[in-house]
């Protein structure tokens, strides 16, 4: 395995469902570091969190997971909604470095009271991003200038599986995830950002509920999650960027499909979906692609770009998930920097809204640096 800080992370967990414990398994990969204490209030979750950090002490809230000493650092892993309040009662009682995961909130009224934290909280903070740091997405941006000559146009494609069951059935609702393109698809708009190295200014989409979901009720509410959508970015540099998202398309060979292109030419890269997904009669599942095709000569090289199998077995992302907590290691301790700031969590929601709008109102939806339009 690659370096890490020899007295890494001790974390606090809060929020230990099927992401929390990708974070876990991920976190016991890494030389150094240790889960020190868990808030998770399901037994379920709390006993199936225990089988992978056993020597994590359980607590009853954050206000104790915050009393444990040996906590230096903070992961959120709880549901979308809970993330702006948890924050919030971290920075009154004990501001530690904390990695909270996407979306970093799920509203423009929680965008704007975000602000006093923002303005205020004395330790890094660090929104989980981990498609950035997916080995095939991280080798499309390495070589991303050299093969197009500086992109003008990027296409993000998702084709996947619905959403999967979550504890309490939140991702079944906007209200409480954001809508889908806050919940899913900020990861995406933050690539796009990451990759164009320019903000967005205009948003336009079309998306809806087309096949998924459409008969679940949760306490008298109908599932009023979206399962597809396409959206047009307009980026200051003059740069365009297309998502297209589908989640009635888990038969794909590859998940993720991101291209770049730019007058010199195309570098694209093909992401597989979950290991655990693959059916075995298929035999070993997708090796993740790169693929470079320069206008002249004609010839495009496809790269294959293999990942650590035990990185794969530890979650649903490709490896990322344990090369973030890497970068965040450092970023605990002070050796490097937060790379995925409070700032790009909010440009990648305030994206994620603005779409949302564009798609309901039939309107393209401009977008500025005070993160998005008052919708
Ligand atoms: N970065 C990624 O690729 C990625 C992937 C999946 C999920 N996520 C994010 O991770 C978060 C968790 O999603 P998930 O898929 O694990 O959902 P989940 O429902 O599986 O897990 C959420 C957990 O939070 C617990 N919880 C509920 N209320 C809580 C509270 N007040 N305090 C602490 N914990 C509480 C639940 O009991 C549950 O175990 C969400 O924000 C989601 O958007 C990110």
């Amino acid at each position: 395995m690659p370096d890490t800080p020899l007295n890494g992370p001790r974390y606090g967990v809060i929020g230990c469902g099927m992401m929390g414990r990708e974070h876990l398994r991920n976190i016991a990969l890494m030389q150094g570091s240790e889960v020190a204490a868990i808030f998770e209030p399901d037994a379920e979750m709390r006993m199936r969190a225990a089988q992978i950090a056993p020597r994590a002490v359980m607590v009853e809230s954050i206000e104790a997971l915050l009393a444990v000493p040996a906590v230096n650092c903070l992961l959120i892993a709880s549901p979308n909604d809970m993330h702006l309040s948890q924050l919030q009662t971290i920075a009154a009682i004990r501001p530690l470095p904390v990695l909270v995961e996407k979306p970093l909130v799920i509203s423009q009224d929680e965008i704007g009271r975000l602000d006093a934290f923002r303005q205020t909280y004395p330790a890094p903070v660090w929104v989980a991003m981990e498609y950035r740091y997916m080995p095939p997405v991280a080798r499309l941006i390495a070589e991303a200038e050299a093969a197009t000559g500086g992109i003008r146009m990027l296409t993000i494609r998702e084709h996947r599986f619905p959403f999967l069951h979550k504890v309490g059935d939140w991702n079944r609702l906007n209200r409480r995830t954001g809508g889908t393109l806050v919940e899913k698809c900020c990861h995406f708009f933050d690539l796009m950002r990451y990759i164009l190295k320019s903000d967005p200014v205009r948003v336009m989409a079309s998306g809806g509920q087309s096949v998924n979901h459409k008969d679940e009720m949760y306490e008298g509410e109908a599932a009023d999650i979206w399962d597809n959508a396409y959206v047009i970015v307009d980026f200051a540099s003059g740069a365009r960027a297309m998502l297209e998202l589908c989640m009635f398309a888990e038969g794909s060979r590859y998940q993720e499909e991101i291209s770049a292109i730019g007058p010199s030419g195309k570098i694209e890269c093909h992401v597989p979906g979950p290991a655990r997904f693959w059916p075995e009669h298929l035999g070993e599942p997708p090796v993740a692609q790169v693929v470079v095709s320069p206008r002249t000569p004609k010839g495009p090289r496809t790269i294959d770009i293999p990942v650590d199998p035990e990185l794969l077995e530890a979650g649903d992302h490709n490896g990322s998930t344990f090369y973030q907590h890497q970068r965040f290691a450092r970023a605990v301790a002070g050796t490097g920097p937060v790379e995925v700031t409070a700032e790009d969590g909010i440009w990648a929601v305030a994206m994620g809204l603005a779409a949302q709008h564009s798609a309901l109102t039939g309107q393209s939806c401009p977008v500025d640096s005070n993160f998005g339009t008052r919708l």
